[in-house]
């Protein structure tokens, strides 16, 4: 039993963050932080979770990810209660908005949201010790990633790069960020960018993490039945949505969705590093690790884990 443990899940207050954390409690962890962008409803998120679960164990942290002082407010509010985390779930993210919201820094928000608060949040959570033994880190990827669901087609970086910056990926991967031109923003591409850059970055970050700590994006497959869609452009409101319900094997449950998380969470930790989603093609069902050509392009997960370490504010992997 998981009676001792400490987990935290960002992107608490509806969908899947929540079902994780109400997962959790069934578990038995003994304390589960949950965050929000503000106390309100963050609150109300905890409070319907210790009803739904009958468990007093949610702890609130105002986050927002958007926004690098409240990401180094949230990590200073944490180090000053103790305690060290056994499984780090960081699920909060946007879908793509119909037009492009930038944020107050200057960079896009499908991919500020889902990466760039993730990355700093993480690696100050590093820097202050704040991780147990063998925790366990998940982060949330999609299968608009992988390149083969219909108006999702991820950026090729390297395309960019070549035609636009005399060969500089780092360059491509931040004018992206920054939906500067060339880059032009697509709902369903720029949001598949942003979570193929979540997988590199799990790559990466598990290169850098002593032996016993996992890292690995998973995507918690087509999840119709959070609030996701209120981002949604009409298109995937009117059309795709109501399609996926429609056709089997096209959507799950929620709580499908957020066991995925679980699931991995759970993998032995030498398994790190990776991408999970559903089989190729699929939307649901078992996942297993996702092994087309991109997520393994070595030199792109390093120029992408420079430009975030950058862009969230030169924070990098704390020395150890
Ligand atoms: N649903 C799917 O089919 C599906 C498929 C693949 C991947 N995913 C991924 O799963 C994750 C959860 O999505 P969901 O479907 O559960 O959507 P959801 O119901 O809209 O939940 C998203 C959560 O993330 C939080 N959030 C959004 N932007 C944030 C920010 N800038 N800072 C802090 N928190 C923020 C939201 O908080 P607020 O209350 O403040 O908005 C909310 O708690 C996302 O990363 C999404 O990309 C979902």
């Amino acid at each position: 039993m998981d009676n001792s443990k400490t987990a935290l899940v960002t992107g608490t207050t509806s969908g899947l963050g929540f079902e994780t954390a109400a997962q959790l409690a069934n578990r038995n962890y003994s304390r589960i932080i949950i965050t929000g962008r503000n106390e309100p409803r963050i609150a109300d998120a905890a409070s319907r979770l210790a009803s739904r679960t009958g468990r007093a164990v949610f702890e609130t942290l105002v986050l927002d990810l958007d926004d690098m002082a409240s990401v180094d407010t949230a990590a200073t509010e944490l180090a000053s209660r103790g305690g060290s985390i056994d499984t780090l779930i960081l699920n909060a993210g946007i879908a793509p908005p119909p037009s492009v919201i930038m944020t107050p820094g200057g960079l896009e928000a499908t991919v500020t949201s889902s990466l760039i608060g993730h990355h700093l949040l993480t690696m100050r959570i590093l820097e202050a010790d704040l991780l147990a033994e063998g925790v366990s880190i998940v982060i949330a990827g999609s299968e608009a990633a992988r390149g083969d669901v219909p108006t999702f087609k991820p950026v090729d970086v390297h395309a960019v790069a070549n035609d636009h910056f005399g060969g500089d990926l780092e360059k491509a991967i931040e004018n992206q960020m920054r939906m500067e031109a060339p880059a032009k923003y697509k709902a369903g591409d720029t949001y598949a960018t942003a979570k193929v850059y979540v997988a590199w970055w799990a790559a990466e970050l598990a290169r850098l993490l002593p032996e016993g700590i996992s890292v690995n994006a998973v995507s918690p497959g087509s999840t119709p039945g959070t609030d996701a869609i209120r981002n949604a452009p009409f298109y995937m409101r009117a059309f795709m949505i109501p399609l996926f319900k429609l056709i089997p094997g096209m959507s799950h449950s929620v709580a499908d969705g957020a066991g995925r998380y679980l699931e991995v969470a759970d993998y032995e930790r030498n398994v790190t590093g990776k991408f999970f989603a559903s089989k190729p093609k699929k939307m649901t069902g078992p996942i297993e690790e996702m092994e087309m050509d991109h997520f393994s392009d070595r030199e792109a997960q390093r120029a992408l884990w420079n430009v975030t370490s950058r862009v969230a504010g030169g924070v990098a992997y704390p020395a150890v």
